[in-house]
């Protein structure tokens, strides 16, 4: 279980070093087995939340507990075994210079997770099917397969420790439609049969419904509503309502096009 109580981060900006927040009392609780969504606009600290929760970023008040422990009680190691973070740019989750094969190997040994009895071949396979890669050749590098494949990669590299915990931050937002749909599939049947929590960063209210049970929404580093997915549909948020809107004028197009 992960849990923010009152969790903020400050900044010093410019050459004066002014402090400023760039999330404020945020709070929120995610269960095992749950799913939670994050949305708000561009610039409202949607990957703040995700930096401070991985301890990328420190947070200047609140906590942030981790299986009932503070968060930097556990090493970065631990940590990055229980919380695995697939980012919105697959191109750069990858090293460029290297075949996708060595980079996911230098997981497995970063994390000891090679041993006599457990060969490369043994943590892939798996991995590859449930994604839907089982025949993909990894001998190649990142410039060699597609966004989408790139993304499911990310994913396999992220559940190779067996996080209990993955954060994905609008890991949907250089795929096609149809890419993204098949995405979105793959990630509800890892939930499953993982039974991972996971925190869904994006900006789709229309897949939210379908991928998680609460929401947070934030608005310029606050969080102006939390609670179950349905309040997606009743929030006074001005950018929800904004979400809300083109998703009603879309359908009247389609309709007009029918
Ligand atoms: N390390 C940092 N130093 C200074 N400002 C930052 C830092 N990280 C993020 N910000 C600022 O904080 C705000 C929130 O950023 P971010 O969390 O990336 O938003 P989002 O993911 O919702 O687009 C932005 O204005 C961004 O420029
Ligand atoms: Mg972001």
């Amino acid at each position: 279980m992960l849990e923010l109580i009152n969790v903020s981060v400050n900044v010093k900006e410019g050459y004066i070093k002014k402090k400023k927040t760039i999330i404020n009392d945020i709070s929120f609780v995610l269960k095992d087995e749950k799913a939670l969504g994050i949305i708000g606009k561009s610039g409202s600290g949607k990957s703040t939340i995700a930096n401070a929760i991985l301890g990328l970023i420190k947070n200047s008040s609140g906590d942030i507990i981790i299986d009932g422990k503070m968060h930097n009680q556990f090493s970065r190691m631990k940590r990055a075994k229980m919380v695995q973070l697939v980012t919105q740019n697959p191109d750069s989750s990858f090293d460029s210079d290297t075949t996708v094969l060595q980079s996911l190997v230098e997981v497995m040994k970063i994390h000891k997770l090679l041993t006599s009895q457990v060969s490369v071949e043994d943590l892939l396979s798996p991995l590859l099917k449930d994604v839907g890669l089982e025949s993909i050749n990894l001998n190649k590098r990142p410039n060699c397969f597609s966004g989408g494949e790139l993304q499911r990669l990310s994913i396999v590299r992220a559940l190779l420790v067996k996080p209990h915990i993955i954060i994905l931050d609008e890991v949907e937002s250089m795929l096609d439609t149809i890419t993204r749909i098949q995405l979105f599939d793959t990630i509800n049947k890892l939930r499953k049969k993982y039974s991972l929590s996971y925190i869904y960063i994006t900006h789709d209210i229309r897949v939210l419904p379908k991928l998680v049970d609460n929401i947070l929404i934030l608005n310029s580093g606050r969080q102006v509503d939390y609670g179950a997915v349905e309040i997606l549909l009743t929030s006074e948020n001005q950018y929800i309502k904004e979400l809300r809107d083109n998703i009603i004028m879309e359908v009247k197009n389609n309709e007009q096009i029918i």
